[in-house]
């Protein structure tokens, strides 16, 4: 046997052409969504994301606001660049790139976001409504994971679930949407005792560690579903958190890296981006893009 290989890529292909769709029709009202990238310094990998960000927006017909900002720059500056956006009603969507610069306070930038138009869904506020339960705007490479695995599997209802990984960007807000689909979750860091065993014990396993091949394939339970967020580059070239040679004969279905989660972020992006546009326009949550 080996795995069945999830193929994100073509999902978030997918996804895009429906967002896409959906922008032409608020086209109709008069709504083009807009969202508005922030990006502080010179990151290389950010800078290589924000670009893909942009022309992405543009492909499924929103409007793309870049903001590119010097690495000195006071935080002072960003939050009133943040207030404008914030008051802006071209701007539906706002994301500022992380990680920032040493010396901004990260909390304090993330919570000057208005909640509504925190597409990443960092804002405490939305973390505390995904965490009640309530009407979110939920992370998006989490909720691109979540939707692989219901396009899997279905009913995630009594599946045992192991993330590796307590980020507030991934590992936690996962665990909050699989627990909200009445999976039995297993929060895994790197103080945990004997991670293999217990990993052993997953029909679900989300890696989200950021240390390349780090799951070997005799920690996975036979036909578990696996699903790696890593994104490492190595002298082998991009690698994910899952040992993806030893996990093929084992797993039921996994996702390759590149080409499983990580084109499910940008996608999950834009979903957030026209969510939030519907909503700031007084119009239903568009169908399947929402936990
Ligand atoms: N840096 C790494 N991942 C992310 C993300 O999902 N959103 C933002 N804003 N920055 C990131």
């Amino acid at each position: 046997m080996t795995a069945a290989i999830i193929d994100g890529k073509a999902f978030a292909a997918g996804l895009r052409a429906r967002i896409a769709t959906e922008v032409e029709a608020l086209a109709r009202r008069g709504i083009k969504p807009g969202l508005a990238v922030v990006l502080v310094g010179e990151d290389p990998a950010s800078q290589v994301y924000v670009r893909s960000k942009g022309r992405m927006t543009v492909e499924v017909g929103m409007a793309s606001f870049e903001h590119r900002l010097p690495d000195t720059t006071p935080e002072d500056e960003l939050l009133a660049l943040i207030a404008r956006l914030n008051a802006d009603p071209a701007v539906n969507g706002i994301l500022v790139q992380l990680p920032l610069p040493r010396h901004m306070d990260e909390a304090a930038v993330i919570n000057a976001i208005a909640p509504e138009k925190d597409v990443d869904g960092f804002h405490i506020l939305n973390v505390g409504l995904l965490a009640t339960g309530q009407k979110a705007m939920v992370p998006c490479t989490p909720l691109g994971c979540l939707m692989l695995l219901r396009d899997r599997l279905g009913d995630l209802a009594g599946k045992r679930a192991v993330v590796i990984g307590r980020s507030n960007i991934v590992g936690k807000p996962m665990a909050q949407l699989l627990l909200r689909d009445s999976a039995t979750v297993t929060v895994a860091h790197s103080r945990t005792a004997d991670l293999p065993a217990l990993c052993r014990e997953a029909d679900i396993l989300v890696a989200a560690v950021g240390r390349a091949e780090f799951v070997k394939g005799d920690w996975i339970k036979p036909g578990a579903t696996v699903i790696d967020v890593g994104i490492n580059r190595t002298e082998a070239g991009l690698v994910g958190d899952v040992d993806f040679a030893s996990a093929l004969p084992v797993a039921g279905a996994i996702t390759p890296v590149p080409g499983g989660v990580g084109p499910m972020t940008i996608a999950c992006l834009l979903a957030n981006t026209l969510t939030a546009t519907a909503r700031a326009n007084g119009l239903t949550d568009p169908e399947g893009l929402t936990p």
